[in-house]
């Protein structure tokens, strides 16, 4: 399989921290990957640089071939690339069918978003894009929530929510940075099967996840950072092996499940 996402000697400071260290990293196409890493290993840090939103110092980052580091976040999600974010990025009062609408938006000749509130354009316009989003909750199976208002759902399915708004864009590269924050046991499982059900061939999922136990289900290969160096590579099972990754996790909270 080529590799969508090319990372080599990425370097990321910030004042006398270095966040990110010299990091390489190879996304394949189609694949589930997934960085992992203890709390304040750079994790956030990779994904604000590779989606544009924080510059890198060194190092050179190719998506579908093309040198990304340094272009602005909507540059390159023009090119293919979605994300999401830590904290949940959803509109709590609009219901899941609008939310789901809103990630649509960029690709639309007229951009409907104005302060947070859904503006009027064309009544054909809005038709299409109501059709296009109700098509694809069908697909992933979220229907039967499109017309409640998200602060009325469970946390776990706004989670879903968000990341169907990211597909939106039909991105080919999709980022998750921690979708099972703040979640519990039962709706991690549920998340799990949810993520799982969007691998397909025209999609690569970059994730990048605290909770070892998801990771260790969904992943092909994962890469783990410690203190903003990558410190291990492989398949999972390799991964839970792996004594210096054993040893950042347990020797820094002294007792996290390694899954
Ligand atoms: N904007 C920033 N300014 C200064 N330091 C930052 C900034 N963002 C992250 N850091 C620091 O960089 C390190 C990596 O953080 P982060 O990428 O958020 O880690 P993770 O997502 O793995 O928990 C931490 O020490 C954090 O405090
Ligand atoms: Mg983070």
């Amino acid at each position: 399989m080529p590799a969508i996402l090319n990372i080599s000697n990425l370097t990321k400071r910030f004042g006398g921290l270095t966040a990110l260290n010299q990091v390489e990293l190879t996304v394949e196409e189609g694949s589930i990957t997934a960085v992992i890493g203890p709390n304040g290993s750079g994790k956030t840090t990779l994904f604000n640089v590779i989606s544009g939103v924080l510059s890198p110092e060194e190092g050179s980052i190719l998506f579908t071939g093309q040198e990304i580091a340094g272009l602005p976040p909507h540059k390159i999600a023009r090119m293919g690339m979605a994300r999401t974010f830590q904290n949940l990025q959803v509109f709590p009062s609009m219901t899941v069918l609008e939310n789901v609408m809103m990630g649509a938006f960029r690709h639309h000749p007229s951009s409907l978003l104005s302060g947070g509130i859904l503006v009027r354009k064309s009544q054909r316009e809005m038709k299409e894009m109501r059709q296009k989003a109700r098509r694809l909750l069908e697909k992933i199976d979220l229907i039967e929530w499109a017309d409640q208002r998200i602060e009325d759902i469970p946390f776990g399915i706004q989670r879903q929510v968000e990341i169907v708004r990211a597909l939106a864009l039909k991105p080919q590269l999709l980022l998750l940075d921690e979708p099972a924050a703040g979640l519990s046991t039962k709706e991690t499982v549920q998340l799990t099967k949810f993520i799982s059900s969007l691998q397909d061939r025209e999609l690569t999922i970059l994730l990048v996840e605290h909770d070892m136990a998801l990771v260790m289900q969904l992943a092909q290969r994962i890469s783990v950072l410690n203190f903003g160096r990558k410190i291990a590579e492989g398949k999972p099972e390799e991964i839970r092996r792996n004594p210096a990754v054993i040893e950042a996790y347990l020797g820094k909270k002294g007792g996290e499940s390694l899954g």
